[in-house]
């Protein structure tokens, strides 16, 4: 299906809205690309709750000179307006959308560089922002989540998923957009908490690290791993078997930062404090028996992720033995997804 072929010779008007769209953590970790922005293997996560961007977008016409201007915080900035930029000139399929002027205004929850990525959430608020212009130009009145999923794959591969709430998964279904995963009920309010222990700037990008697959000795056994642990978590999922997801969680986790030690050009994103805070957890599961887990996404901040009903135990924990390791720490859970606002 060609999911943009509805958009493509459309007559632009002036249009405003405004979305606000949540991060997300992956379980199983989407590391390595095949093709244009399509994954080499299928990936599941988590959206959250109270870690989102929000995003007015306003689309111009007739402007002299179209083309984006971007503000995050109120603070223009080119960096990121030149990247919004690439990706609607990336879209060509639609050439019309060179005559329209965009003025972005953004905003995240969270701060910059605390491994929470601000890509999917920034932009696949943009997305949802695009395809309600798209659906209003055209009339078009079915799959805009689909479609708003597909849109924010071209941007960046982990932002599909963040257009819908609860648990999503991209490359199971379809490699083309992110559909949603029907959980047990336990599951539906799970706590993540993030250890911020480092909030430097990384040393390798994400487009940089997935690059690095491409010749990787491993890649093809990485794949298969994942495509294993993706339905076993899957079934760990709708079985409510929390001892799983956990397992599955840190082997995932462990295996994204083994792909980097292991690569032809080596790197690690990993700090002195995450491997110390991955003893203390596995020390505490030890001895307590408390279901804490963590998993990592490309950086070395560590998500702790646990049940509802443990909060106030884990809490405590995390407050008095990992928190000393963090620069911060953030609370989060499981959200609804993205909303017009
Ligand atoms: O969406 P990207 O290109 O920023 O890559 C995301 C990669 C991981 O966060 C490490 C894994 C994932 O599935 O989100």
């Amino acid at each position: 299906m060609n999911f943009l072929e509805p958009f493509e010779s459309l007559s632009p008007a002036p249009f405003e809205t405004s979305w606000r769209s949540p991060s997300n953590i992956a379980l199983v970790k989407y590391w390595g690309k095949k093709g244009h922005q399509l994954p080499a293997n299928p990936s599941l996560s988590m959206t959250l709750k109270n870690c989102f961007t929000e995003t007015r977008v306003c689309f111009e016409v007739g402007h002299a000179n179209p083309g984006v201007e971007l503000l995050l915080d109120g603070v223009r900035q080119e960096k990121f307006a030149l990247k919004i930029e690439s990706y609607l000139r990336s879209l060509t399929s639609m050439p019309w959308l060179k005559k329209v002027h965009c003025v972005v205004e953004t905003r995240n929850t969270f701060p910059h560089g605390t491994g929470i990525a601000s890509s999917a959430s920034g932009l696949s608020a943009f997305a949802l922002g695009l395809t309600d212009y798209l659906f209003f130009l055209s009339g078009v009145k079915v799959d805009f989540f689909r479609t708003a999923s597909y849109l924010s794959r071209l941007a960046s591969g982990s932002a599909c998923r963040s257009v819908y709430g609860g648990f999503v998964s991209w490359g199971g279904d379809s490699d083309l957009y992110a559909s949603p995963v029907s959980v047990h009920p336990d599951f539906t309010h799970l706590r993540d908490s993030v250890l911020v222990v480092s909030s430097d700037e990384k040393t390798v990008s994400s487009t940089a690290g997935h690059g690095r697959m491409s010749d990787h000795f491993y890649a093809e056994t990485r794949f298969l791993q994942a495509r294993a642990n993706y339905a076993r978590t899957v079934a760990a999922l709708s079985a409510g078997d929390f001892t799983e997801v956990g397992n599955m969680l840190e082997t995932e986790a462990l295996s994204l930062h083994a792909m980097m030690l292991t690569a032809p050009s080596a790197f690690t994103l990993l700090k002195p404090n995450t491997l110390a805070a991955i003893d203390i957890i596995w020390a505490f599961r030890r001895e307590t028996h408390l279901p804490l887990y963590f998993t990592l996404d490309a950086g070395p901040n560590l998500h702790l992720i646990y049940p509802e009903s443990y909060e106030h135990k884990i809490r405590t924990f995390i407050a008095h033995e990992l928190s000393p390791l963090a620069v911060k720490v953030i609370d989060d859970e499981c959200g609804e997804g993205p909303v017009k606002c």
